[in-house]
Order: structure tokens, then C-alpha cells, then sequence
């Protein structure tokens, strides 16, 4: 067995042990090893979540005083401690329903966005980009000041610039690949500590 398929087995069977819904839920977990995004009591809003590996392992991260919610265009089943709703995060209209669950900004927003890939690297890089700016939008409106974030990126022609987009609201930007992430596929994670507004 070659090293990174014996890598990615490692994570699923980690995760059917340990009842996580994705093995994704590790890339999370680790990020936050490295980089403390969510603590003990954050409300945290974990943007395309479906199947609900992030949003389980961040009702852990938070613990009891969290608040989690987890949103996205699939059906996802519920997930003790979360609430879960079922939106085009592309619809700026779900800012409210946010605000009405939390009832205050939040502490973190996570996004794992991937399109529906059409096999066209640059068309799907282009959309996948394009789904960050509108989960930064949201952002701008619900997190708080030097609340933390991270972002998937599908990394192309646009993610610099995206990068960059990020850097002038945050205090510190790492754009990293966790170990979980498959060493082949094209994902890294721009960490984003301290908002500022
Ligand atoms: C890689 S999966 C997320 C995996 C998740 N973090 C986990 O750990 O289980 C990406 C998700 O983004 C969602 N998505 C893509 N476009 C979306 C949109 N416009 N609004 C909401 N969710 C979207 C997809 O439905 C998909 O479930």
C-alpha cells in the first residue's frame, strides 16, 4: 500500500472508530491544534457542512457553553448540539436566520465549500472561489471583532488574490495543508486569526 493511501485509510478508519461522519472532521481538528481557531464556549458557524464532520468536531471543540450551527444545500441528519440548516449560502438572506440563532456575532466561521465539481479545474476553481467571497460576506455580518475563520481554497490563478482579500480584515493569515488533506488533491486552508472590522 502506498504511503498516502495507507494515510487516507488511517483517517476514515479513525473516524468509523470514533464516530465522526467524514474523515474531513481530522483536517479540522488539526488546523486547530496548530492554530486554537475554537475554543472551549465558541459560537461557531461552519458554512457547507454537509455530511457534518466539521460541525460535529467543532460541537466538541466548543463544548457545552458552544453554540454551533452548520449550513448547506444538502440534507445533513441531526447532529446532537448543533443546529443545522438546510441553505444556498450564496443567499445573503440566511444572515438573519444566523443572527436569530445565535443572538450575537460569533466567534468563528468555518468553510469546507466545495462546488459540484465538473471536472474543469479552472471552472471549478473560479466556483469554488466564488462560493468563499459569498461565505465572506456573511462573514463580515456575523463574526466578531477578533473572531477567527478558515477557509478551504481550491488552489489556482484566483486564490492569492482571495488570500490577500482576507489578509487586510485579519491580524494573521496562514494558508496551510494539514496532514489529513489528501497530499494529491489541490485544497489548502487559509487560516484567519483575529478579525478586525
Ligand atoms: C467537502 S463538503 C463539506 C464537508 C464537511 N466539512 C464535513 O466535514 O463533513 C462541501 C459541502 O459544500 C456544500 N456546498 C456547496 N455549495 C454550497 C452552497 N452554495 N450553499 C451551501 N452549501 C454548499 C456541498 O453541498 C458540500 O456538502
Amino acid at each position: 500500500m502506498k504511503l498516502i493511501d495507507a494515510r487516507k485509510d488511517h483517517y476514515r478508519k479513525l473516524a468509523h472508530e470514533q464516530g465522526f461522519r467524514s474523515r474531513a472532521a481530522y483536517k479540522l481538528k488539526e488546523l486547530n491544534r496548530s492554530y486554537r481557531i475554537i475554543g472551549p464556549g465558541f459560537y461557531v458557524l461552519d458554512l457547507g457542512c454537509a455530511p457534518g464532520g466539521w460541525t460535529q468536531m467543532a460541537v466538541k471543540l466548543a463544548g457545552n457553553r458552544g453554540k454551533v450551527m452548520g449550513v448547506d444545500l444538502s440534507y445533513v441528519d441531526e447532529i446532537p448540539g448543533a443546529h443545522i440548516i438546510r441553505e444556498n449560502i450564496e443567499d445573503e438572506s440566511i444572515i438573519d436566520e444566523i443572527m436569530y440563532y445565535f443572538n450575537r456575532k460569533v466567534n468563528a466561521v468555518v468553510c469546507d465549500l466545495s462546488p459540484q465539481v465538473t471536472g474543469n479545474w479552472s471552472v471549478d476553481h473560479a466556483k469554488q472561489i466564488s462560493l468563499n467571497y459569498s461565505c465572506a460576506k456573511i462573514m463580515d455580518k456575523v463574526l466578531m471583532h477578533k473572531g477567527n475563520a478558515v477557509f478551504k481554497v481550491f488552489d489556482g490563478e484566483y486564490s492569492m488574490e482571495f488570500r490577500d482579500y482576507l489578509r487586510k480584515k485579519f491580524a494573521k493569515i496562514h494558508l496551510t495543508k494539514p496532514m489529513a488533506s489528501r497530499k494529491q488533491s489541490s485544497e489548502l486552508y487559509c487560516v484567519c486569526l483575529g478579525y478586525s472590522n
